[in-house]
């Protein structure tokens, strides 16, 4: 801490703190962590009491109303997301504009700000009813527009909801279908089914990425909220912030990684290469900021993994890279000295790639995952009267 008075003695005490590594920037009611303790909460809920145990449409219900739902509020919940899950043909002919190959991150972003030229009722969130619709509205939409991203990006048909699916199935069944007839997967045979298992999985892992207090996309989200901007604008503010490699976008270089080491007699010496302070490569799927002991998320995913291993059947040279990486790296007193364990990101990878998930939707994935956990910080932000425009100083060392 640096008191600065003497350079701003218009005034008062000011903290230096580059990454805001000791600064909270609000109050917040919506989740917990001790990451000295490996714990996190949902609305005070333990995250392992909701990961597979209720679905994620449920969980995001919590975070985004302050309590869990009745069986009528869940089901009439579950009903209005899935009439809501449709696009409207402008954004769909938005996504014509963008080349093949364009990664699917890029077209979320674009998708969802052009969201705001469609829906104006930020103009009017007195309006209790607007305020509630336009924040389901966006959690309905997002698998969406992540599954036309990325079959926009392969020159693929872009598919429909269907409204007879669950959220969570219909997202697959939206990236996976082709259009008409027999229901053929991409990546998968002619009947293969979306199973209840990879449903299940799925659902978990959405719960998982749900919310995470004041990350880097959610001060993001919150910051440009805080300027009065439409709130879908906030969102793909969000989606911006998360694709980068330090956070959501890890998910997709751990993939890239386990696949570079390409055999566990490699692993020694990609460990040797993230100690090595002359290079910059760095473990993916290793180290968090609030975390300096295990990512409780991690836990709850490598418990599922283990579970999935044979119902999913997960890539065992894969998985046995992984586990080489996760041993030499927690026996290492590198690793140990600065409190470096796997985070979430390091065991969703295996999982999703099992669910024939290409290795471009891991971070859609993370964000479909997220917009409760952003809506609900926006939300906070608003009721908040006291709410303040995110501004914060420098320390000018210029001439
Ligand atoms: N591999 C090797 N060394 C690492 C790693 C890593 N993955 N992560 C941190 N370190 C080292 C740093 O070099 C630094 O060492 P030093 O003290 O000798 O200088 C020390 O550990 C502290 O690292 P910082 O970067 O200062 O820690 P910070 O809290 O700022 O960063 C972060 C956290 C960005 C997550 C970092 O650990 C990282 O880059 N990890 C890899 C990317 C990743 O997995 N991101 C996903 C995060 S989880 C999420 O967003 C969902």
């Amino acid at each position: 801490v640096v008191d600065i008075r003497s350079f701003y003695k218009d005034s008062g005490m000011f903290t230096y703190d580059p990454g805001y590594t000791s600064t909270a920037s609000c109050e917040s009611k919506i989740t917990f962590i001790d990451g000295e303790n490996s714990e996190l909460r949902y609305r005070g809920y333990d995250i392992a009491d909701l990961a597979g145990k209720r679905s994620y449409l449920d969980v995001s219900y919590l975070l985004m109303m302050g309590r869990l739902p009745t069986k009528a509020e869940s089901e009439d919940f579950d009903l209005e997301i899935r009439h809501r899950s449709f696009l409207n043909e402008g954004i769909i002919r938005l996504f014509d504009a963008l080349p093949d190959g364009a990664h699917p991150m890029a077209t979320m972003g674009a998708a969802t700000t052009a969201l705001s030229a469609f829906y104006k009722d930020h103009l009017h969130l007195e309006d209790e009813e607007e305020f509630k619709t336009m924040r389901r509205r966006i959690l309905a939409k997002m698998p969406t527009i992540a599954a036309m991203a990325y079959r926009n990006s392969i020159g693929t048909p872009l598919i429909y909801p269907d409204v007879n699916k669950y959220f969570t199935e219909n997202f697959l069944y939206m990236l996976r279908a082709y259009p008409g007839g027999n229901m053929k997967y991409l990546g998968g045979g002619k009947n293969d089914e979306i199973k209840q298992v990879e449903v299940d999985a799925l659902d978990a892992i959405l719960t998982l990425h749900a919310d995470h207090e004041q990350n880097a996309s959610t001060t993001t989200v919150r910051n440009v909220g805080s300027t009065e901007a439409h709130p879908y604008v906030a969102i793909s503010s969000g989606i911006a912030a998360l694709w980068g490699s330090a956070h959501g976008g890890a998910n997709e270089k751990v993939m890239d990684q386990l696949r570079l080491i390409g055999d566990v007699k490699n692993v020694p010496s990609y460990i040797a290469k993230a100690k090595d302070k002359n290079d910059p490569f760095r473990l993916m799927g290793f180290g968090h900021r609030v975390y300096k002991n295990r990512d409780p998320r991690a836990e709850t995913l490598k418990k599922l993994q283990d579970k999935l291993k044979e119902e999913l059947n997960l890539d065992s040279k894969l998985l046995d890279i992984a586990h080489a990486v996760e041993e030499a790296a927690l026996s290492d007193d590198y690793f140990k000295d600065r409190g470096l364990y796997p985070n979430i990101d390091f065991y969703s990878g295996v999982i999703l790639t099992a669910l024939k998930i290409p290795v471009a939707m891991f971070t859609p994935i993370f964000v479909i995952g997220r917009i409760p956990g952003w809506i609900s910080q926006w939300s906070e932000l608003k009721q908040d009267p006291t709410h303040k425009i995110a501004r914060p100083r420098q320390l000018y060392t210029g001439n």
